[in-house]
């Protein structure tokens, strides 16, 4: 029975769309949402749908082991990363090995790395005049956005098209595919590396 816990640093969208999608799931289970925002409307949304949050400093983050810890008592299998910005540090890519997964808002290896997220990577993809954009949903490594990957999809960009309204198009794009990319992946790793 997986548990998942999700980090996120913003608005929360796509954490809300997980933890409608799971609610009342026969086998996945949301836990947990971290947070490095304490005002991030992620922790709203989370309260509202009563799973537990936890926010973190990035003291806390990288220097202590309190975060591990609180996965750890949360039983937390898998880690689904949310639109957060920060990198994973080593004690937890060494306590979830294969097991934490990004979105990132643009087709990787393009447009990725740090400081590439949220608006700023529409911006450099219109910028760029790209015919198309779209989702990267891949494993975490100790590097931004360089994880193997799991499922991609497009979507077009016309002439017409500004970052805001890259941003709704994408936004679609991980509403309807990241809840069902992240149940596909943890049922198979749940099988392959039983917990
Ligand atoms: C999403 O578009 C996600 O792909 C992006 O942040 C947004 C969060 O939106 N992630 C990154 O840019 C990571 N590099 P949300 O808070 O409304 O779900």
């Amino acid at each position: 029975m997986p548990r998942l816990a999700i980090f996120a640093s913003g608005n929360g969208t796509n954490a809300q769309r997980i933890i409608e999608y799971f609610s009342g799931h026969p086998t996945i289970t949301v836990k947990l949402v971290l947070s490095n925002k304490p005002d991030a409307g992620v922790v709203d949304r989370a309260k509202n749908l009563g799973v537990e949050t936890m926010v973190f400093n990035r003291l806390s983050f990288y220097e202590t082991g309190m975060v591990p810890e609180k996965l750890t008592s949360c039983r937390i299998d898998f880690i689904i990363l949310a639109g957060f910005l920060w990198l994973i540090p080593k004690n937890i890519l060494t306590a979830y090995p294969g097991r934490i997964i990004n979105i990132h808002p643009a087709l990787l290896p393009k447009y990725g790395g740090k400081g590439m997220f949220g608006n700023s990577v529409h911006e450099a993809v219109i910028a760029a005049g790209d015919p198309e954009s779209g989702i990267t949903i891949h494993h975490v490594d100790e590097n931004y956005d360089e994880g193997r990957i799991i499922f991609q999809a497009k979507c077009t960009i016309t002439e017409k098209d500004t970052p805001e309204s890259l941003a709704v198009k994408v936004h679609q794009l991980e509403y309807r595919h990241f809840p069902e990319v992240i149940e596909q992946t943890v049922t198979r790793d749940s099988k392959i590396n039983p917990i």
